[in-house]
């Protein structure tokens, strides 16, 4: 063959391989509002940046006659490209291509790319839309798999994990996304779950929908699984652009700086006056959030999931911070077994990263019951107090209102090697509240009193002696507890000056395997 023609044979070998399962196939993934493999990747990259691996690849299966059909690709599109300049490694399952069921060569190309991101220390991302294991493979295909989740487990707290789901992800399949740091699914059209409707059906007798079982909406408020919910594909692909920005590469290096034009020295007036005088009402956390942030922009992460607690990215002078709040909008704010975990793997992540803590505390302790304690809210709160004390990054506090008992504790307080606790004028730091504190003082003195008036008259005069005492930062001020308190409308200022005094910050936690989180 001369050259020319073979220059022409490997042009319209790539033409081939990148039609996947053909046109009428590319035409059904459409109808269904989903793109294809090749279309995601080419939105997720910078343009023009993306280079392909092993795009002649195929399966090596020989069951069922499937030595006679052989797709180039073998239904998964790898390879590497950047993101706002940034290298990052890809993979994307493509789901013309035998329903984007993993096959033996499948996973090995899946697995040579996730060792290249970890050998150059660069995020990857999987878009997943898949059958799940190829049926016809057997074995070699639940091995694909498994090859995948202990190189998730290998890269975990190296270098950053994003995983997406645009479509089917059923069975064992679901972990490896589980496996990763942050899981991005698209409404309507995505779906994850070890056992599908058919099998909860027989084995339950319960009748359920995909979307009922493992939906975006589902997983996006009340499993958890999902951090973020896309109203389309477009939407999804363009969060996890804008999440790596708040990103290293990896552990070693520290997250980029954006240039700032906000001026950091800004006052926010309705600061001083958001907190209300009645400690019962609530207000909304993300006013003060979306107050102090840079340019007033608030990267939510699990938006929907426990959101008693909010977690997010934002930058202070342009420097990324995970920030976790109390929301007193609602359920008061108070710590239970879902915004634990949720704020304690936000923890984690952050620490893993480097990237300094921000806590906004608002807390009335850890919600009480019967279902919170048979369901474990011990172990659960221990998580986010174990992901706090372990957490090395720098952690800044500023206690806005209540910190009632253990929870004063758990919300980064200095005793968890806070490094900068500032309390606003408004705060109440006690072991309890008014009312409980009394009532379990006072009980025998209140029970003594038998006109209901006067008893009505002795509890609110002890209630109100106690607050005079305790629901004060200027206690807690006099052990050095808190830093410092401060006017809430210098927040912002104070949060970048005490950023800027710990850029380099170091702690260590003493030579250990790994620690015995209370999982
Ligand atoms: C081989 C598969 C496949 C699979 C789909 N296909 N899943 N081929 N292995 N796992 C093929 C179909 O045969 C079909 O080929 C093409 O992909 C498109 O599939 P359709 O069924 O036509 O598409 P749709 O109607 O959209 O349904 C998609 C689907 C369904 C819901 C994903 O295909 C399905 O239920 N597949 C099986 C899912 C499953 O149970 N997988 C195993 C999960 S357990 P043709 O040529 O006919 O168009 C698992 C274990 C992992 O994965 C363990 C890890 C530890």
């Amino acid at each position: 063959m001369a050259n020319q023609d073979k220059i022409k044979e490997l042009i319209d070998k790539r033409v081939q391989a990148r039609l996947g399962g053909g046109e009428k196939r590319i035409e059904a993934q459409h109808e269904k509002g989903k793109l294809t493999a090749r279309e995601r990747i080419e939105l997720l990259l910078d343009e023009g940046s993306f280079e392909e691996f092993d795009m002649f690849v195929t399966h090596r299966c020989t069951n069922f006659s499937m030595e006679d059909n052989k797709i180039m690709g073998d239904g998964i599109v790898t390879g590497h490209g950047t993101i706002d300049g940034r290298v990052v490694y890809v993979f994307a399952q493509d789901f013309t291509v035998f329903g984007g069921s993993l096959s033996e060569s499948f996973a090995n190309k899946i697995c040579k790319v996730m060792d290249m991101a970890m050998k150059a220390g660069v995020p990857i991302i999987g878009l997943n839309d898949s059958g799940g294991a190829r049926i016809q493979e057997g074995v070699t295909s639940l091995a694909g798999y498994a090859e995948i989740f202990q190189r998730n487990i290998m890269a975990s707290g190296v270098i950053p994990q994003i995983s997406a789901v645009f479509g089917p992800c059923a069975g064992g399949a679901v972990y490896s996304p589980a496996l990763t740091d942050f899981i991005v699914m698209s409404k309507n059209t995505s779906y994850m779950f070890l056992t599908g409707p058919k099998v909860v059906k027989t084995v339950t007798g319960e009748v359920v929908t995909d979307e009922e079982l493992g939906g975006a909406m589902v997983h996006g408020t009340k499993s958890g699984v999902a951090h973020f919910v896309a109203d389309d594909e477009q939407e999804g692909i363009l969060l996890i652009r804008k999440l790596l920005s708040f990103l290293p590469q990896n552990n070693l290096e520290e997250p980029p700086i954006a240039p700032c034009t906000d001026p950091i020295d800004r006052l926010e007036d309705l600061l001083n006056e958001i907190i209300p005088d009645n400690p019962n009402k609530p207000y909304d956390v993300k006013d003060v959030i979306h107050a102090i942030v840079d340019t007033h922009e608030f990267m939510e992460v699990q938006r929907n999931f426990a959101p008693n607690i909010v977690t997010g990215f934002a930058r202070f002078n342009g420097m990324p911070v995970g920030i976790v709040a109390n929301q007193p909008a609602y359920l008061a704010g108070v710590l239970d077994i879902n915004a634990s975990r949720k704020a304690a793997r936000f923890v984690r992540f952050c620490d893993a990263f480097n990237i300094p803590i921000v806590t906004l505390e608002d807390v009335p302790g850890f919600l009480p019951g019967t279902a919170q304690e048979y369901g474990g809210i011990i172990i659960h709160g221990a998580k986010l107090l174990f992901a706090y004390g372990e957490a090395t990054v720098p952690k800044i506090t500023i206690i806005l209102r209540k910190a009632y008992g253990g929870a004063y504790c758990v919300m980064s307080s200095k005793h968890l090697r806070g490094d900068m606790n500032y309390a606003w004028p408004t705060a109440e730091i006690a072991v309890m509240g008014p009312k409980g504190a009394i009532e379990v003082l006072e009980s025998k003195n209140i029970n003594k009193i038998t006109d209901p008036v006067e008893r009505a008259a002795y509890i609110k005069n002890a209630e109100e002696e106690y607050k005079n005492q305790f629901a004060n930062p200027y206690n807690a001020a006099k052990y050095g507890y808190i830093d410092d308190i401060i006017e809430p409308r210098n927040t912002r200022f104070r949060i970048i000056r005490a950023l800027q005094t710990l850029a380099t910050k170091k702690d260590v936690n003493p030579p250990k395997k790994h620690s015995n989180l209370p999982l």
